[in-house]
């Protein structure tokens, strides 16, 4: 038989790498770590409820007794299912030994995690959603993790100080890699380190994340959308607006028939229209003025945008390229709007023209100031 010629995650990072001949590596070695994050949290999801703590050698001592763990309110205000905390203690223990990382951010930590004496501290920031969907863990669904690799601003590389928020708060353009992990039928790892986005599946018998997905495109067309629905009495006009002219098919003004999915697990929605084109919603809506839509910019908007755009897609607020937005803050929520490129443009165009009140409104009248 030929030998298979399929490169390994390490084999993929070391190409990509030769395009930087003077790069350390450390780049490429904090993607490894995070990648082994990923497997032990697929190994502790496979288990479900015959022991999620089993983990690598590493991180054991940090997870005894946290089979019970969960329960407590996170800074989002949302209850932790143990895999939630479990997840986030894989994460934090497999990327602050390395000397890559100048500090973490989590969604399941209030404060920016500050990378430990004796560990050495690193020239990238790393920010993650441990644990994806995990509302679906119960139900033994597809979860996910998802993570963002920024710079550490050069005064921190320097002077070794602990990191502040104020320095996670970049625009998504200046990611350096995002990628997720999805814990399905099979564990894949998707990433984009800014050349394209490629795909690995693992192979449960060797370990190894192998490239089954090398350039991985969103079609640029669908006839599928996600969104949670039993919202729609809080959408705003635009979204209302899309929605409708889906669901109107065939006979409304899109001409043709639409399917709708919801799983609840965005990093399953991504993959599925990575694989074969769609469009996912959750808007900014008028359910709680204090939010403004549900996901998170820094670690959920940013790098499924980052990997949307790199993959030929476009993810959006609705109104503006998601990966333009300056954050305020660490844990800041935003509308997100992401998938086939000309759904999303679409959307925008629907947010960006005036109201169909409005558009019926005298000013929009024949002869009037605003007709076009
Ligand atoms: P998390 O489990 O990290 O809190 O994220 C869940 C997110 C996302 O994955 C999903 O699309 C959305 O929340 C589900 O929202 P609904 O509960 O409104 O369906
Ligand atoms: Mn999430
Ligand atoms: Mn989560």
């Amino acid at each position: 038989m030929p030998m298979s010629h399929r490169l390994t995650l390490t084999q993929y990072l070391i190409e990509q790498r030769r395009r930087f001949p003077g790069a350390s590596g450390d780049f490429n070695a904090l993607i490894l770590d995070v990648a082994l994050a990923c497997k032990a949290i697929a190994r502790a999801v496979a288990f479900g409820e015959l022991g999620a703590t089993a983990t690598p050698n590493g991180a054991v001592a940090a997870l005894n007794g946290l089979a019970d763990a969960g329960g407590q309110t996170n800074v989002q205000g949302e209850t932790q299912k143990p895999l939630d905390v479990i997840s986030n203690q894989v994460f934090i223990k497999l990327n602050e030994w390395g000397g890559h990382c100048a500090g973490m951010v989590s969604e399941e930590l209030d404060e920016p995690f500050q990378i430990p004496a004796p560990f050495p501290r690193g020239k990238y920031l790393l920010a993650f959603d441990p644990l994806d969907g995990s509302s679906n863990i119960d139900v033994n669904v597809s979860v996910g993790s998802i993570f963002s690799v920024l710079r550490a601003p050069q005064e921190v590389v320097d002077s070794g100080r602990d990191i502040t928020e104020a320095d996670f708060l970049q625009p998504g353009t200046k990611q350096l890699a995002a990628g997720y992990a999805i814990y399905g039928p099979t564990t894949m790892l998707v990433l984009t380190v800014g050349a394209g986005v490629a795909g690995f599946t693992l192979d449960p018998s060797l370990g190894e994340f192998m490239l089954t997905h090398p350039r991985i495109q969103v079609p640029a067309d669908t006839h599928e959308f996600a969104i949670n629905a039993s919202n729609s009495r809080f959408w705003e006009q635009p979204v209302k607006r899309y929605v409708d002219e889906c669901l109107a098919g065939k006979t409304g003004p899109r001409g043709k028939d639409f399917n709708m999915r919801w799983i609840a697990s965005m990093v399953a929605e991504a993959h599925r229209i990575l694989m074969r084109g769609g469009v996912f919603m959750y808007p900014r809506d008028t359910k709680d003025a204090a939010k403004h839509g549900r996901l998170r910019l820094l670690y959920e908007a940013n790098p499924i945008g980052f990997i949307m755009e790199q993959a030929g897609g476009r993810a959006s607020t609705g109104r503006q390229n998601v990966l333009g937005v300056q954050p305020s803050s660490i844990h800041q929520r935003i509308g997100l709007v992401f998938g086939s490129r000309n759904e999303v443009e679409r959307i925008e165009r629907y947010h960006a023209e005036p109201a169909k009140s409005e558009r019926e409104s005298p000013l929009f009248a024949p002869r009037s100031l605003f007709r076009d």
